[in-house]
């Protein structure tokens, strides 16, 4: 049995994360729960029937000595309990945005071992069979070369969302829909159509009260030559998760919300057959994440393949806030970029 503890009781532990480890009990074991709100975290336990509930992070590491822990703590948290988790020699499942700058994505890399233990990020829509079957089709070379992708997410969030003190804050959520919600398409949009090499974009606080962008829109240059465009909005009525998929030989399209089945996914070609539905989703990635525990393989969406993916991120806001073109190489250390989302900015 894998020893899992989760950390940060919250909506997306309690809504995703235990529903996900209930469809895999036959492997993992959840054996501990954190809060820092005491009350909240033993209602937690009693809910889900987990035997220990713990205030603290550190006492839970060292009592109950987790294989694997599911950090699901605000945003601004997570570097500091990632790395403390690995330090204890626990494998790590954290939820987007993994942190809040490309130095502290350096830290926690550093603190994984050769060998293990490993953190690899949520980002459970790289892992549908509809995302599959266009990977191997892609792979297979069937499609023909990748072109032009559309990337859009177009969500809506009203004003009162914003009034929890972590969200829209660059210290604390790392950005607004770029860091917090478009990430989650173009993490996909990554897995698909590989490295990125170069981006344009703006990124503007339109209709809400916040610090941070309310929308933002960047063009995206990949390594294979592939450009794509990609929207990340939280003030459309009329909610969407698009993707658009154009190859020399197919398109792929992709609409959904907040996670799809192969029914979300449609293409003009007759080898589009994506096979048995398995739906994106938290228990998609987590079954992989399990695979590669038992295995003692580095797990998808950790190392180089979640750096791409921030590295998007700021190089979009680089892009956006100098308004110049920002080519992937360039976000090293000693980059504006590079310790902050923002640069030190402001909108
Ligand atoms: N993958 C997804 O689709 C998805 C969806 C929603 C949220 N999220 C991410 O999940 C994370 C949590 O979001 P949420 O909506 O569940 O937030 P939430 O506020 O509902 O839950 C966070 C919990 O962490 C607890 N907490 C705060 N400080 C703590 C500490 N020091 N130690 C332990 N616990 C602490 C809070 O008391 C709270 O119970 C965020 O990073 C968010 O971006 C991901």
């Amino acid at each position: 049995m894998i020893r899992v503890a989760v950390v940060g009781a919250g909506g997306i532990a309690g809504g995703c994360h235990m529903p996900a480890l209930q469809a895999e009990a036959h492997r993992a074991q959840v054996v501990a729960a954190v809060d820092v709100d005491g009350d909240k975290v033993r209602a937690f336990c009693a809910e889900h029937g987990i035997p220990a509930a713990h205030t603290s992070l550190e006492e839970m590491l060292a009592a109950e000595r987790p294989d694997l822990v599911h950090v699901c703590t605000p945003p601004f948290l997570h570097a500091r309990q990632v790395i403390r988790c690995l330090e204890a020699g626990a494998w790590v499942w954290c939820e987007k945005p993994l942190c809040l700058s490309l130095a502290e994505f350096d830290e926690i890399a550093a603190a994984e071992g050769a060998a293990g233990p490993y953190c690899s990020v949520v980002f459970q829509h790289r892992f549908g069979s509809g995302a599959e079957h266009l990977r191997s089709l892609q792979a297979a070379g069937k499609l023909g070369r990748p072109l032009v992708a559309q990337c859009v997410t177009a969500w809506y969030r009203a004003p009162e969302y914003f009034a929890v003190p972590w969200r829209a804050r660059w210290t604390t959520e790392g950005g607004g829909p770029t860091m917090g919600h478009g990430i989650h398409q173009f993490d996909l949009l990554l897995s698909i159509f590989g490295e990125w090499e170069e981006v344009r974009a703006m990124a503007g606080r339109l209709a809400r009260d916040t610090e941070t962008e309310d929308v933002s829109m960047a063009i995206v240059r990949f390594a294979n030559g592939a450009m794509a465009s990609v929207t990340n909005s939280l003030l459309s009525r009329r909610e969407e998760s698009y993707l658009r998929f154009d190859y020399e030989e197919a398109t792929v399209e992709l609409r959904h919300l907040y996670g799809y089945a192969n029914e979300h996914w449609s293409s003009t070609s007759e080898l589009w057959q994506p096979g048995e539905d398995r739906p994106s989703g938290h228990h998609a990635q987590l079954a992989v994440l399990l695979d590669a525990f038992e295995r003692g393989e580095r797990p998808p969406v950790s190392g180089a393949q979640a750096r791409s993916t921030l590295e998007l991120a700021a190089g979009l806001y680089a892009a956006a806030f100098t308004g110049r073109p920002v080519l992937r190489a360039e976000l090293t250390p000693g980059h504006p970029f590079y310790r902050s989302m923002n640069g030190g900015h402001s909108l």
